[in-house]
């Protein structure tokens, strides 16, 4: 069973700071580091870390974004599709504060340039059963929806960043959403917390399976029949910048390669808390193959 990942490639200017910079206000950063990312991309690393075969598919500029390549092959992503484009890669300018939380400016470009016949290509390469992961950096996303229902693919949609096209995709074809309480909010047309509105989004959808993320109280996930929840792993945060992105890639990752959805949850909280407690996007994801069934010891370092 094959994934494929349709999504994101950025260059991710990460400032250090105070605070973030309030409007009118100039301000130094006191470290910027250059780091690979993109929703696509780090997610694309997580699930070949947690030992899935993935292919990524999406676009760079010219010039600037080779290395976001380089760093796909580098931990085992198959990138024959991803499309090199006139123009500048996509990059985002983060700012980090102390407290390891971000905020985030992006500019798609070629992210933004994926064109149907793109998707058409890519999807020649799988088959019924495969899975295809969304974020939504990239254009086309309901086309790429619509186009692998009929190929007969399982979706797994990640709606973030959210924004009014979301609601306008063929939602009723997502097997797995993954996200947090605003983006479910925003999905059912009105905001809520916790359990009620799991249960508000799977009446809506009862043909899928959901994660909602609860920041610091974890997460719940609901089968089509019942409700789970996990918790976090408490680690000293370095930077929680994809974050959530290693836990989708870890959960979906674990689900394709046999586990339960219980010691799938567990699993990806344990890498995402991992990804917390290092610096940068995609670099903060490490491999998961070595502590994929044994005590997981790479952990408990970060452990507080
Ligand atoms: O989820 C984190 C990612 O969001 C960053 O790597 C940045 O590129 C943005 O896409």
């Amino acid at each position: 069973m094959k994934i494929l990942n349709y999504g994101s490639l950025n260059i991710d200017y990460t400032y250090t700071v105070d605070h973030f910079v309030r409007g009118g206000e100039t301000m130094s950063s006191e470290d910027m580091n250059i780091f690979s990312g993109g929703k696509g991309l780090n997610q694309s690393i997580a699930l070949s870390k947690s030992g899935a075969e993935v292919w990524h598919a999406g676009a760079i500029g010219t010039g600037d974004g080779d290395f976001l390549i380089e760093q796909l092959k580098a931990a085992g992503v198959n990138t024959e599709l991803i499309s090199v484009l006139e123009g500048k890669t996509g990059h985002a300018i983060i700012q980090k504060a102390k407290d390891g939380g971000n905020c985030i400016l992006l500019y798609g470009g070629a992210n933004q340039q994926i064109s149907k016949e793109m998707v058409d290509q890519a999807l020649t390469h799988f088959e019924p059963g495969d899975y295809l992961v969304l974020q939504n950096e990239v254009s086309e996303i309901g086309y790429m929806m619509k186009k692998a229902h009929e190929t007969g693919m399982k979706i797994v949609l990640n709606p973030s960043p959210m924004d009014e096209k979301i609601p306008s995709y063929p939602l009723e074809f997502v097997d797995f959403f993954l996200l947090n309480e605003i983006e479910a909010g925003d999905i059912c047309g009105e905001q809520g917390e916790g359990e009620a509105l799991l249960h508000k989004l799977a009446s809506k959808f009862p043909g899928s399976k959901i994660v909602l993320t609860l920041g610091g109280d974890g997460s719940l996930y609901w089968d089509g029949s019942r409700t789970y929840a996990q918790g976090i792993y408490k680690v000293k945060v370095a930077d929680t910048t994809a974050a959530g992105d290693t836990f989708t890639g870890f959960f979906i990752g674990g689900l394709v390669q046999g586990m339960d959805a219980k010691k799938a949850l567990d699993w990806a909280a344990k890498a995402a808390a991992i990804a917390v407690s290092r610096p940068g996007a995609a670099p903060s994801i490490l491999p998961g193959r070595k502590w994929h069934s044994s005590p997981c010891r790479a952990l408990n370092r970060f452990l507080i």
